[in-house]
């Protein structure tokens, strides 16, 4: 009867020249909670908790710290997905959190947004490149599931397969939920993520935190990380390598350690290889600021670089996409065709990281040197380069 309906309204809406993609949203689960809860993380002590409730009017989530502060976020909706913004956490206590839909609740999850300050242990994963690999994917969180301790994920990009169908976004955090729920995630996009269409943005919810920026830094103890969009190779020339630039810049002035994550690799000995106007703008950010760490997908491989001019290269980009054959160079420290993910171990001043397959075996390890910066300035910002016509 539904599919009736459905075909009904799908052939109005045509008739009308309306899109039919938000059809595909009206599909609910039994319990009505078809996507989520999902975790983000949007600021120094916020995140935001996102879910589907098909057919639901009102929402909210109510927090729990262990260290006893509560409070709770009204939940806004666009159609049927839902986001809570929780602002003023504490930073270090975990967080538990129950999603409350039409005044019941739906289901539970628990979070951190950073270490404590006495804290010197924090643990990410880093994967990317799941697409359409379901059964790969699913493996692939589940082995992140059972790791001990890690605070938050990565995802170096080409979540779906097709960005502009949301259907595939829905997939993508029905498989995530296990994960997304109790960790929270930092995201950067992938040539498959984006379509001209606007699902990534709005299944991120960027309007909310990033003001619909593709790029942004989060800090986590003495951590930073800042995520990239593409385009970064613009000769300095656009928004967001001043902001890149001056986000290491602050880093570096204090003392942190920093990683950057994006989809394109700048090193790879995989199919699509060296990008070199990615390598030579993330490479003189890298030197200059002291990044110790860049991770990228895109190829399909696993491979970890020796230190280039002081900054470890890592690619992890098959969780779930096929897996491609690699051809190490004379950089590469280690490379492998498998699935895996990797873990990444900050301990005070030290960081090391792992692969691990799919039955859980570490198949390679390494420390990840400190680089310090030469500068810790950033010089007066390069007017962006005009906005091209539409
Ligand atoms: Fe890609």
């Amino acid at each position: 009867m539904r599919s009736v309906l459905a075909l009904a309204v799908a052939t109005t809406l045509a008739a009308a020249g309306c899109a039919q993609n938000f059809l595909e949203w009206d599909d609910p689960e039994p319990n009505g909670l078809l996507t989520g809860p999902y975790v983000l993380l949007t600021g120094p002590d916020s995140a935001i908790v996102g879910f589907r409730a098909p057919g639901s009017q009102r929402a909210e989530v109510r927090w729990t710290a262990t260290d006893g502060q509560k409070g709770t976020a009204n939940a806004g909706s666009r159609k049927d997905l839902f986001s809570a913004q929780l602002r003023s956490l504490p930073r270090g206590p975990m967080i538990d959190y129950d999603v409350v839909v039409d005044g019941r609740v739906i289901t539970k999850g628990q979070f951190r947004v950073s270490s404590a300050p006495d804290e010197k242990h924090i643990r990410f994963a880093v994967f990317g490149d799941t697409r359409n690999g379901h059964a790969v994917h699913r493996d692939v969180i589940m082995g992140i599931t059972r790791e001990q301790k890690v605070d938050f994920v990565l995802n170096t990009g080409d979540m779906v397969q097709n960005g502009g169908k949301p259907n595939e976004w829905i997939t993508f955090f029905q498989i995530e939920r296990p994960l997304l729920a109790k960790m929270p995630m930092l995201p950067t996009t992938g040539n498959h993520d984006v379509s001209g269409r606007e699902y990534y943005e709005r299944f991120f919810f960027l309007d909310q935190w990033s003001g619909g920026k593709r790029y942004f830094a989060h800090d986590w103890g003495n951590l930073r990380v800042i995520a990239l969009d593409n385009g970064i190779e613009c000769n300095r020339a656009c928004a967001q390598f001043n902001y890149v630039r001056q986000a290491l810049a602050d880093g570096a002035k204090q003392n942190k350690l920093m990683v950057m994550f994006l989809h394109h690799s700048p090193y790879s000995s995989g199919y699509h290889g060296v990008d070199v106007g990615v390598a030579q703008a993330i490479g003189e950010l890298a030197e200059t600021y002291g990044v110790e760490l860049v991770v990228s997908g895109h190829d399909h491989h696993y491979e970890r670089t020796k230190p280039i001019k002081g900054t470890t290269y890592v690619v992890s980009g098959s969780s779930g996409a096929p897996i491609r054959p690699v051809r190490p160079h004379e950089w590469t420290a280690h490379a492998r065709t498998e699935p895996h993910y990797v873990l990444v171990d900050v301990d005070g001043e030290r960081m090391s990281m792992r692969a691990v397959n799919l039955r859980g075996e570490a198949f390679d390890s390494g420390v990840i040197e400190p680089n310090p910066p030469m500068s810790t300035q950033a010089p007066a910002v390069t007017p962006p380069a005009p906005a091209a016509s539409p």
